[in-house]
């Protein structure tokens, strides 16, 4: 049950340090660790033995699957999703005789709204990755992900498209494309290295698990 008084629930194995901050409606499985300066918007849902490290920002309804350490630098906007085992870095160049630690060492990674990281990727640090964009299960991400990418692979490579709900968009020959669930219209730029959104859904997104 939500403690009424802080509306946020953490299972008591969870260790949250004074200082974190935890939004209404959030969920926060056993065995999780929030550092002191870990910020988490409402609704977020933390799986079993996930830890925010100090300085990490979760959005609204952000959704991290089971054992995923998400370590200083990283910033997850509103309804992000992290697939399972998804691993994070912050160094570049770690060298254990090399202090590298705190602020000016750690590159960030930014995931804009609605990203989704399939289980066990691997996002190497100090990229941006699209609105939306797509990562395969399994993947290793080393560049920037357009919004609205789906990319797989080691190194992740573009596949193709998909849209905010999740389908896979195929442009007709003046680049445009229906979400096949929504009806949301998207254009391709005339180089091919980008999508926008020409019109906003027709039906409602419906919750992801
Ligand atoms: C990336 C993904 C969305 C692609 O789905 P898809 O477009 O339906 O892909 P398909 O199954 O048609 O596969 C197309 C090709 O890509 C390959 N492929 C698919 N996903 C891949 C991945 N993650 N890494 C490497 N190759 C992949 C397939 O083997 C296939 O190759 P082939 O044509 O040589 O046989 C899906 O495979 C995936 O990884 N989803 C993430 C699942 C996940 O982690 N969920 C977490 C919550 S449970």
């Amino acid at each position: 049950m939500a403690d009424p008084a802080t509306a946020f629930y953490a299972h008591p194995t969870a260790v949250l340090d004074a200082g974190c901050r935890v939004g209404a409606g959030s969920r926060i499985w056993h065995f999780c660790h929030l550092a002191a300066g870990a910020v988490l918007g409402e609704d977020c849902s933390l799986g079993q033995n996930v830890f925010v490290a100090d300085g990490v920002t979760l959005g609204r309804n952000v959704k991290v699957q089971n054992n995923v350490s998400l370590y200083s630098g990283v910033v997850c906007e509103d309804d992000v999703f992290l697939g399972p085992s998804v691993v994070f870095t912050n160094v570049k160049n770690p060298r254990s005789a090399v202090p590298r630690r705190g602020e000016g060492h750690y590159l960030t990674t930014h995931l804009e709204q609605g990203v989704s990281i399939g289980a066990n990727a691997t996002v190497v640090c100090g990229i941006r990755l699209g609105r939306y964009a797509f990562v395969g299960a399994g993947s290793v991400v080393t560049r920037d992900v357009p919004a609205h990418a789906l990319v797989y692979g080691n190194p992740a490579r573009q596949r193709g498209w998909l849209s905010a709900h999740g389908e896979k968009l195929t442009f007709d020959a003046a680049g445009q494309a229906s979400c096949p669930a929504t009806g949301q219209r998207y254009q391709l730029s005339p180089d091919n290295k980008t999508v926008s959104i020409m019109s906003e859904q027709v039906s409602s997104l419906t919750a992801n698990s």
